[in-house]
């Protein structure tokens, strides 16, 4: 397990960040890193055809270590919504078929879904929110041979609840659904592997948990896709586009792998070298390091919530990075503004206090917290 890491971030002293599920900061490494990257800029005689697909490269190869896959899987995408668009083009749907979410899954991972349901004829089924915050148990139960695809995340973007999806890729596999994930809200701080769970597509952003830039983000696409239709025809993703000085030979077929699903402009060369530094940072302290360390904290938020008579969900349906502190009838109005005001920030999600712990906390975070908390309840 790994210690807080603190050091690394421009994180004030007098600043509780608990808002991770919003945005991250970035590494102070890779602020420098992005210094260097816009001076650049001034000179574009020093960005070479190289640096076009280098850098992607690189994003892609880091990414993939992270979640047990090849680099030829994964493609460089600008959001979610852009990968779940993806997803939607190539996943197969008939007439009548379903369309599993959750209820109050994050809107990028839910109106693709509602258009090409409208489109095709199809059903979206909207798992309820359980009692018991066994989301697993009620996916597996309706998934079906009715069902075409299973759009979820591992984590509830609004309390952290989780989903097993080893159990939920393997019930898809059973029924020939495809599996398509959105990780924007656990990829880097829950272990995950595409061996185990062998999914369609998985997309994940950068810019909250992965502590990257915004508008960057990955997409791992499966094999069985790679022959797919991208979502947009640009020039970079076809055959030989290494060769600048051919580019209108009009070329059929694409880049090899996932390569034909890239957005275009995938070189970014302001937020790639960002977040490359940041990928570098967690394959160096490895995901499950990482998260045997956030679990120590949201335990301890459990603890807390339960001596000032606050619920939690049960362990074994938590995330280990992300919480939520629920209110029977609705978190007050006053009391985002109030922690807000005493430099503690969080997010109010639903019925609950979001509490979401990155590598930058520790449990003097999680006091101070309840500190201004228990004299509200
Ligand atoms: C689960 C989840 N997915 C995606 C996003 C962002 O979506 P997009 O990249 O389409 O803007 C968020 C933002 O809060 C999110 O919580």
């Amino acid at each position: 397990m790994i210690d807080c890491q603190k050091h690394l971030f421009d994180i004030p002293d007098d600043v509780t960040y608990l808002n991770a599920a919003y945005m991250a900061p970035i590494l102070k490494s890779s602020a420098q890193v992005g210094k260097v990257a816009v001076a650049q800029k001034l000179h574009p005689w020093e960005i070479t055809i190289d640096d076009f697909f280098g850098l992607p490269k690189t994003a892609c190869g880091l990414f993939a270590s992270l979640i047990d896959s090849a680099e030829d899987c994964i493609a460089i995408v600008p959001s979610a919504s852009y990968g779940v668009g993806t997803a939607t083009k190539n996943c197969k749907l008939e007439k009548g078929q379903k369309i599993i979410v959750l209820a109050d899954q994050f809107p990028s991972h839910v109106y693709p879904w509602q258009e090409v349901a409208r489109d095709k004829d199809a059903i979206i089924e909207t798992i309820p929110w359980p009692a018991d915050d066994d989301w697993t148990a009620a996916l597996l139960n309706a998934i079906d041979q009715t069902t075409a695809v299973v759009a979820c995340p591992q984590a509830h973007w609004t309390n952290g609840t989780s989903v097993d999806l080893v159990a939920v890729g393997k019930k898809c596999r059973a029924v020939g659904a495809a599996l398509v994930l959105d990780l924007t809200q656990s990829l880097g701080v829950m272990p995950f592997s595409v061996k185990d769970v062998d999914p369609d597509f998985m997309i994940a952003g950068s810019y909250k948990w992965l502590l990257g830039p915004y508008s960057y983000g990955y997409m791992y696409v499966a094999p069985r896709h790679h022959n797919g239709i991208p979502l947009e025809e640009n020039w970079i993703a076809r055959k030989d586009s290494e060769d600048f000085s051919r580019l209108v030979d009009y070329k059929d077929p694409y880049q090899p792998g996932a390569g034909r699903f890239h957005m275009g402009e995938k070189s970014n060369f302001i937020n790639a070298p960002i977040a490359i530094d940041a990928l570098k940072k967690f394959n160096e302290l490895g995901v499950d390091n990482i998260s045997a360390y956030l679990k120590t904290l949201t335990n301890y938020v459990a603890e807390k919530s339960d001596e000032i008579g606050l619920n939690v969900a049960r362990d074994k349906f938590r995330a280990p990075h992300l919480i939520g502190i629920n209110f029977k009838d609705g978190v007050p109005s006053h009391i985002a503004p109030m922690l807000a005001s005493n430099k503690v920030f969080v997010s109010v999600r639903g019925q609950s206090i979001r509490v979401a712990t990155h590598i930058y906390n520790d449990k003097a975070d999680i006091d101070r917290l309840f500190t201004l908390l228990q004299n509200e309840i």
